[in-house]
């Protein structure tokens, strides 16, 4: 099914993406715009510092919307960001420094993020991307559960289930203590990994 097709679902089931955009300057509310016309998507958030900015793109969102939505106008993205009525954030700031702040409060509430913002894609982006998987290890079944469909892991497993059939023992439980072991491991990681991100926002805020 073509992406469209899967909105006019998502519009015909009443379940529209709910967006929150923060930053409405240009292309923020060039966004806001184009999305009051796309069907099953709805901007259900907007956040400037500049509050007029950010509710003229509400205002010019319902003027040309079929459907009149309530949205939620402030001048903290981070109200946004943890809106029970926001489901993906765009980042349209075009600030590095706001960017990161925006991913990191991201990250935590598990939302979709989608940048805009090219100057935080291009400082801190490949450290954001590797937060992300992170935490997504946490959470994915694949990795969770299967450490070793990784190919370096793979290696590393048959490597020792070489040596452990050459000494005369049975490769199952071996299977089974990296299997159990993996498992830990994953979990320790995402444990830690969400906990220096809490701590680090915390410093930072
Ligand atoms: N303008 C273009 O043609 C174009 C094209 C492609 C990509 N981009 C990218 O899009 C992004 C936005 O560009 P733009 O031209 O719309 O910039 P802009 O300056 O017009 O808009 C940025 C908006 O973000 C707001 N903002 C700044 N800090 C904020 C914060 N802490 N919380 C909430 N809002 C905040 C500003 O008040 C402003 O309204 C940039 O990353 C830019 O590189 C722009």
């Amino acid at each position: 099914m073509t992406l469209y097709g899967k909105l006019l679902e998502r519009e015909a089931a009443n379940n529209p993406i709910k967006v929150g955009v923060i930053g409405a300057g240009q292309m923020g509310a060039g966004m806001i715009a184009q999305i009051s016309t796309i069907p099953g998507m709805e901007v259900r958030g907007i956040s400037d510092i500049q509050l007029e900015s950010a509710k003229r793109a509400a205002e010019a969102y319902n003027d040309s919307s079929a459907k009149k939505v309530d949205i939620q106008v402030t001048t903290d993205f981070k109200e946004v960001i943890e809106s029970d009525d926001v489901e993906i954030i765009v980042d349209a700031t075009g600030v590095p420094e706001v960017g990161a702040k925006i991913a990191l409060a991201t990250l935590m509430t598990k939302k979709h993020l989608v940048l805009l913002n090219v100057e935080v894609d291009i400082t801190i982006g490949p450290l954001m991307k590797k937060m992300y998987d992170a935490a997504v290890s946490m959470v994915h079944p694949v990795t969770g559960l299967f450490p070793y469909a990784n190919a370096g892991e793979l290696f590393v497993y048959l490597g020792i289930a070489n040596g452990v059939v050459e000494a005369g023992y049975s490769q199952g439980s071996l299977a089974v203590r990296y299997f159990l072991a993996g498992i830990v491991v994953i979990f320790i990681r995402g444990v830690v990994t969400e906990r220096i991100t809490k701590f680090l926002m915390k410093r930072a805020s």
